[in-house]
């Protein structure tokens, strides 16, 4: 049986077979990258709160030890898009100096979260710093970060499911849709 489409979205750009078949790929590339490594020396860091289903499937397809933990950011606030504005409502509890990094992350729009957060990291001088990102944007690129696994490149549509909100709903459908633009145009 499948489930109506919400009367919100528009039309379902990643189907849930689409998103896990390359999940399964990111995972396999990460694990033979990171081949050898100690778990307490690999440490994902989920931005929360996009990135909480993406990190438990990509997590759970590593082949190699690692440790999990989380940091908050705020997303968009008034004029934080055009500003790049970022916030940082909770911080990692890992202490991230000397180990080997992982942001996983939902999607790429402007790329200042990206840009915060590596600055953010950097300082704390860990062994390495890499990026997962499940979505990228490329129309919407205003500052240029490194991605180092990126799942799929998408349009400049607004998306939710597999954990991306519109005002914090929809988090939870299986796949990726786009809504439709008088939801979020307002
Ligand atoms: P950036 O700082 O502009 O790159 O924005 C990144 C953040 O904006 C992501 O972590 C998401 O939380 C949010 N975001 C951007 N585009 C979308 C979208 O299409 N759907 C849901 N969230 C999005
Ligand atoms: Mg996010």
């Amino acid at each position: 049986m499948t489930n109506p489409l919400p009367d919100s979205v528009d039309y379902v750009l990643l189907d849930e077979a689409s998103i896990q078949r390359r999940v399964m790929e990111m995972a396999a590339e990460i694990s033979a990258d990171y081949e050898g490594i100690h778990n307490e020396d690999f440490l994902l860091v989920g931005v929360l709160k996009g990135s909480f289903i993406f990190l438990a499937d990509l997590a759970r397809r590593l082949t190699v030890p690692h440790r999990v933990d989380f940091i908050a950011l705020s997303s968009y606030a008034d004029k934080a898009e055009a500003t790049g504005a970022v916030r940082l409502i909770m911080d990692t509890r890992a202490d991230v100096a000397g180990r080997h990094l992982l942001i996983v992350e939902d999607i790429l729009d402007t790329g200042y979260t990206l840009r915060y957060l590596y600055r953010l990291f950097e300082a704390r001088e860990p062994a390495s710093l890499r990026t997962a990102v499940l979505l990228s944007k490329p129309d919407r690129h205003k500052v240029d970060v490194s991605l180092h696994y990126l799942g799929f490149s998408i349009p400049d549509v607004w998306v939710v499911g597999y954990g991306l909100d519109f005002a914090d709903r929809f988090r939870t459908l299986p796949y990726i849709a786009a809504l439709k633009p008088r939801v979020y145009e307002g």
